[in-house]
């Protein structure tokens, strides 16, 4: 699939609940509506290819299709989901899904199927001030010390990008295995494939976990989840983690209780020269929200303190002028 037929797939799979006025039909010009059916038919090649094996309950958009079945397929193949029920959200980066696990999860009533955006579409984030310091992983969460691959992700060939694309999946999959391990409240990870990862579901059928940026908690709620949070902050410092993109939006609450997610960016606060900053931006949207509930904060003062107290020091750094 080039560039432009994935774009065009994107803004379809985007505008996939919207009914598309007719004056805007009008002006698709001849070219891009040729374009538009060599898109359509490959897809639905790769669609019937594939459902030929999968059934899934979702009915996804015409173009989501095909994607989603690309995507889920091995994790399908290998019984980590029985069934796709439907979309939970679409964020920025990836798409979460609601599934049925298969035979290789028993105990779990739903899974959480988080498929990324190919990463030609994904945001441009500053991806450099998350990688500064960072070894890159490979798709079993490796670090990666070949040198052809090494030498394809610092000249960011198609290749290179891949590879970039795999290693930032495989953070936050092993960051996701390592806190849960270590009792942090994140969501259970299950597997990684080479485009999805497969967790814990937060929330029940009707409905997925809102965001904590959604919910207006009662004073009472508010100081005891403020402290569960800061808990987290410590705990992933013990184990050499700052999340790096930390707000009310990234934390789910359900049933009174909170779960951290989006570990894709995480930083170690010994390797990443810009470590401190990061963590205290974390440290100070999470106040930020918790100040709105009625809660008092010194987040500089937190930041210090929860850091310090971890042995860290404290180093002071600028941002860089592409930030
Ligand atoms: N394990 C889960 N259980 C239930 N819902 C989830 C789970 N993981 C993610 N979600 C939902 O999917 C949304 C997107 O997930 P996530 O933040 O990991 O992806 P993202 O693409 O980086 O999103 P964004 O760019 O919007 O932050 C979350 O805001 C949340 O509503
Ligand atoms: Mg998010």
């Amino acid at each position: 699939m080039s560039k432009n037929q994935l774009i065009e797939f994107f803004e379809e799979l985007e505008n996939a609940d919207e009914v598309t006025p007719l004056s805007s039909q009008k002006h698709l010009s001849r070219k891009r509506e040729s374009k538009k059916n060599e898109t359509d038919a490959r897809l639905f090649v790769r669609a019937q290819e594939l459902s030929r094996e999968f059934h899934f309950t979702y009915k996804a958009a015409r173009f989501e299709e095909a994607w989603l079945l690309d995507s889920l397929f091995e994790i399908a193949e290998h019984q980590w989901i029985s069934d796709v029920l439907r979309k939970v959200k679409a964020g920025k980066e990836a798409s979460v899904y609601l599934c049925k696990p298969g035979a290789a999860i028993p105990t779990a009533d739903f899974v959480a199927a988080k498929v990324y955006r190919p990463r030609m579409l994904r945001n441009l984030r500053n991806d450099g001030l998350y990688r500064q310091g960072r070894a890159d992983l490979d798709s079993e969460g490796r670090e990666v010390i070949d040198d052809g691959m090494l030498h394809a992700m610092r000249k960011k060939t198609e290749y290179g990008r891949e590879l970039l694309h795999q290693s930032w999946m495989a953070y936050e999959f092993t960051s996701m295995q390592d806190l849960h391990e270590a009792g942090a409240d994140v969501p259970e990870p299950y597997t990684l494939s080479s485009n999805a990862i497969l967790m814990e579901y937060i929330g029940g059928l009707d409905g997925s976990a809102p965001t904590l940026s959604e919910v207006d908690l009662d004073r009472a709620e508010a100081g005891p989840l403020f402290e569960r949070v800061l808990h987290n902050l410590d705990l992933m410092l013990a184990h050499e983690r700052i999340h790096g993109d930390l707000s009310a939006y990234n934390i789910l609450y359900w049933d009174g209780d909170i779960t951290l997610i989006d570990f894709p960016q995480v930083v170690s606060p010994k390797v990443n020269r810009h470590a401190y900053r990061i963590f205290e931006r974390d440290v100070k949207r999470v106040c930020e929200y918790f100040n709105q509930q009625g809660i008092k904060t010194d987040p500089k003062g937190l930041a210090q303190e929860l850091w310090t107290s971890r042995g860290y020091p404290i180093l002071q750094t600028k941002p860089d002028p592409q930030e």
